[in-house]
């Protein structure tokens, strides 16, 4: 396309800039699932409904009953011999996770630093450099440079950018049908996703679902003392000990009932696609200090992270944890689990047939609450599409590799809400790496990954406007 040599030249020369401007946005602490960080999270849509007005986007913040949503809209260039460029929605979310256990930070989470390692590679240290502040600026930064350079963009965009995706995106499907026709596009671009490795861009072509539930067992009418009452009195936090530890076999398998209901193997082309990746389950566990895959025996760590489901539990609390020690019989225990999905498990039925296996285990004088925590299906998008397909030409011409189909093991909900709702498929291009420490202390993105990512969105939307 003419032009895209300058846009690219306009990113390079302007990355110090584009750095800053990242950085702007990293001071602002937009925890979404923290009621005390509402006033950052609005502070951070308007930053970028503010930033997409000055390239020239008709951008506004938009209220919901929980954190805003910002929506922006471009033109696209005129008609072709009567062929208009397509209209592309891209997605992205500038809420962040929670920073704990904030003493494992070597500098502030809210105060971004690039720093450079010995091998001569730079990164930007922050919570949510990668996840997904980092990711969504990269699209911004390449719109800018082609208004920059060529005065337009080479297609209609529209962006989308969400506050609550890191919990539970609770505000998201009414938004989406009270403005179904504005929103939808012939595809949706989303860059909240990975790179196969430093060299090898991606696109996931499936993501897990998930199910997040939370239990409480109660008991007794009070904390009791374990010795006044021990040996008679029902102890909650064992019972929820002894409820979780049923949920897997011995071979890892989970057991509760149905759970498995609909799961298929995988079908030969993926299994092959797959198989042909340059993956070590040796490194991908050594560098988080373990060794032996723990879940389903017989299984290819890809497989267990890609195309099966699991049931973990993310948090359990209850009894003394305070300094010290204290002999008592807690009136209740609770517990965080989450369920990943694939296709095509039904995530109420999952949700069910979790209430009654705790059910079912609860032992006299106790009970059990629960409470829901979001729920999205599997999503399988396909595999030959021909938006795909100039996609992926784009990516293999900027990276040193060509790009890869992969999976994904972690969430995106809206993906499977862009369908269902507003009938619209998803690309799903990141530029993440797998050592990014997205949720964790010291989550940092690649200078290469915010580099090479607005040159990779420079080349495909280039690609995608030619026809
Ligand atoms: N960006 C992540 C999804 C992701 C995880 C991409 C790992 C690449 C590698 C996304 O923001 C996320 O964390 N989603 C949540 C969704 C959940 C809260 C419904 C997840 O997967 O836990
Ligand atoms: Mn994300």
């Amino acid at each position: 396309m003419a032009g895209l040599d300058s846009v690219l030249a306009c990113l390079d020369l302007n990355l110090d800039r584009a750095v800053g401007r990242l950085s702007d946005l990293l001071r602002i602490p937009s925890i979404s699932t923290d009621p005390a960080y509402a006033e950052d999270c609005r502070r951070a849509a308007e930053y970028l409904a503010g930033d997409l007005s000055a390239i020239g986007f008709d951008a506004a913040v938009r209220d919901t009953p929980g954190h805003p949503m910002v929506v922006a809209h471009h033109e696209g260039p005129a008609p072709k011999d009567g062929v208009k460029a397509p209209h592309v929605l891209f997605y992205g979310h500038y809420d962040v996770q929670p920073v704990d256990p904030v003493s494992e930070w070597h500098t502030g989470p809210f105060e971004p630093v690039v720093q450079e390692m010995p091998d001569g590679t730079k990164r930007i240290v922050a919570r949510g450099s990668a996840d997904d502040k980092g990711q969504l600026m990269t699209f911004i930064e390449a719109c800018r440079a082609f208004k920059a350079e060529t005065g337009g963009l080479p297609c209609r965009v529209t962006i989308f950018l969400e506050g609550e995706e890191e919990s539970g995106s609770p505000s998201l499907n009414p938004f989406l049908d009270a403005n179904r026709e504005e929103l939808s596009a012939d595809v949706a671009l989303v860059c909240d996703t990975n790179m196969w490795n430093r060299d090898t861009p991606a696109i996931s072509t499936g993501l897990r679902g998930m199910v997040g539930e939370e239990v409480v067992i109660k008991a007794a009418s009070r904390d009791l003392h374990s010795g006044y009452y021990g040996g008679a009195a029902q102890n909650p936090i064992h019972v929820l000990a002894n409820i979780l530890a049923d949920m897997h076999d011995a071979d890892g398998r989970v057991t509760i009932p149905g759970f498995y209901d609909g799961v298929e193997e995988l079908p030969d082309v993926v299994r092959k696609s797959w198989d042909s990746l340059d993956f070590s389950e040796a490194d991908f566990l050594g560098e988080v200090g373990l060794s032996v895959p723990s879940g389903e025996k017989g299984r290819s760590v890809l497989e267990q992270t890609w195309s099966r489901p699991t049931a973990e539990v993310n948090g359990i609390a209850g009894g003394y944890n305070g300094k010290g020690f204290k002999t008592v019989i807690a009136a209740e225990a609770s517990a965080k689990v989450s369920f990943r999905l694939v296709f095509s498990q039904d995530p109420a039925k999952i949700r069910a047939a979790f209430h009654a296996f705790v059910e079912a285990r609860l032992p006299a004088d106790c009970t059990a609450e629960f409470h829901a925590h979001g729920g999205s299906p599997a999503i399988q998008l396909p595999f030959d599409s021909p938006l795909l397909e100039k996609a992926r030409g784009a990516l293999s011409d900027e990276w040193p590799k060509p790009a890869v189909m992969i999976g994904m093991g972690g969430s995106i909900p809206v993906v499977g809400e862009f369908k269902s709702r507003l009938g619209m498929e998803s690309l799903l291009i990141g530029f993440g790496l797998g050592d990014d420490a997205i949720h964790s202390p010291n989550e940092k993105y690649e200078m290469s990954s915010f580099h090479k990512g607005q040159r990779s969105w420079a080349r495909v939307l280039a690609a995608l406007g030619e026809g």
